[in-house]
């Protein structure tokens, strides 16, 4: 098979066969299909889009050309959720420990935040000790203890996707449903949990920016999961505000065990007793004890100080603090009507949060802690974010990002924070 003749069906609107996928997706990985032509055939796809049959045969060829983890005789269902990613999102730090108290065990592969939005393996990177990078064997051995796991993914898992990744990040390939479901879900169906609930995130701070895109990736990656044999639903939730009052690394962590201590905010608590309840279906646990009762009774937070400690880290160590802060003051009284996802999270990366490349380092302890909602009121002159940064010269363009981020008593202008369900 040549690579060019693969190129050029897709260029011209086919369909590419299972035999013509799993050739050029396992070319590509051993490096017998040049980065260019890999490059132009993912630029065919976003063009040209892929069927249901392609996509699936994709993600089985991404999911074959590394290990797949097995998490069975465990004597209890797995679960696991995926967030396509926002800002404030912190809910797998109280829901993987939320949904392991309430019976289920959570093999949980996270990811670095990258751009605008934050990644779950830097935010518990802020908890002295903690460390991220366990073999299959040290995962297993934890789920077994603690019932939660939240770790990176090895070298071994959809190691297609890992170059595939590279190369659509810098190639503006990243923008494809079926490129992003085949992705996602190579890496989920590897990881061998036998259900899954993804939130896909909807709005401004999200990847999909409209409900109809949304719904679409979330119905593509919930048929890769079934035709695997995987029990998976989806939920469609409101990304066009953060979620949460603070966003950057250590502050969500403080936020997230909040919740775990039965306080937090309305929606962060929202979203995680709602996840994990579809969790908990998902894994044929119907019987099993309502999550909003496991943060009530200290039962999520026993779990989260066992997942913590078992990963090196030590729940009751003070988490890393900025060495700077500023307040922006609200400039009208009124009513909070627009907070926007995306102004926020650009203005938590530029403060340290967050990083531009793979590379870069984050800064444990940045962020923007937010003192309103949207809904809520605001009074001229008092503080309506706090700033938090190590580099006091990133103040001033964190600042210029919040400037157009607000509106106060414009038109109300906000998702429900559940739009949909697919699955
Ligand atoms: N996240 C992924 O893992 N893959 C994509 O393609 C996009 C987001």
């Amino acid at each position: 098979m040549e690579a060019i003749d693969v190129i050029a069906a897709k260029r011209d609107g086919g369909e590419l066969t299972r035999e013509q996928i799993d050739w050029v997706v396992d070319a590509y990985t051993r490096g017998a299909v040049a980065e260019e032509q890999m490059a132009a055939l993912c630029m065919a796809v976003v063009w040209r889009g892929m069927t249901r049959a392609e996509t699936g045969a994709w993600t089985r060829a991404m999911l074959d050309s590394g290990e797949r983890l097995d998490f069975s005789g465990l004597g209890r269902p797995t679960t696991d959720k995926h967030s396509t990613g926002g800002v404030g999102d912190k809910i797998t730090l109280a829901l993987t420990p939320t949904v392991a108290a309430c019976g289920a065990a959570v093999p949980q592969l996270s990811g670095r935040g990258l751009g605008h939005t934050g990644g779950t393996l830097d935010k518990l990177e802020s908890i002295p000790g903690w460390h991220a990078g366990l073999t299959p064997e040290g995962m297993r051995r934890r789920l077994g203890e603690t019932g939660a796991v939240v770790c990176a993914a090895g070298p071994g898992l959809a190691p297609a996707d890992r170059k595939l990744y590279a190369l659509r990040d810098v190639t503006a390939t990243v923008e494809s449903i079926p490129l992003i479901a085949a992705s996602i879900m190579s890496k989920k169906l590897a990881e061998g949990t036998g259900s899954l609930v993804l939130d896909v995130k909807v709005g401004s701070g999200a990847f999909m920016k409209d409900v109809a895109s949304a719904r679409e990736l979330a119905e593509t990656m919930v048929a890769i999961g079934t035709d695997h044999g995987v029990r998976t639903r989806a939920l469609l939730t409101a990304m066009d505000a953060p979620l949460g009052r603070r966003v950057g690394n250590a502050l969500e962590v403080a936020e997230a065990v909040e919740v775990l201590a039965g306080g937090g905010p309305g929606d962060v608590v929202e979203l995680t007793v709602e996840l994990a309840r579809e969790m908990l279906q998902a894994a044929g646990l119907h019987d099993a004890r309502d999550p909003a009762e496991a943060l009530r009774d200290g039962s999520a937070m026993d779990s989260w100080r066992r997942m913590i400690a078992a990963q090196g880290g030590d729940p009751d160590a003070p988490t890393p603090v900025a060495a700077e802060q500023r307040d922006v003051l609200a400039p009208a009284t009124g009513t909070l009507t627009r907070l926007d996802a995306y102004g926020v999270g650009v203005a938590a990366w530029r403060l340290g949060a967050g990083r531009a490349r793979k590379e870069d380092p984050v800064s444990a302890g940045a962020g923007v802690e937010l003192h309103a909602a949207p809904g809520e009121e605001v009074r001229a002159g008092r503080p309506l974010f706090t700033l938090h940064t190590d580099g006091p010269d990133r103040f001033g363009r964190a600042a210029e990002a919040l400037a157009d981020a607000f509106t106060i008593d414009g038109p109300p202008d906000r998702f429900p924070l559940i739009l949909d369900r697919v699955g």
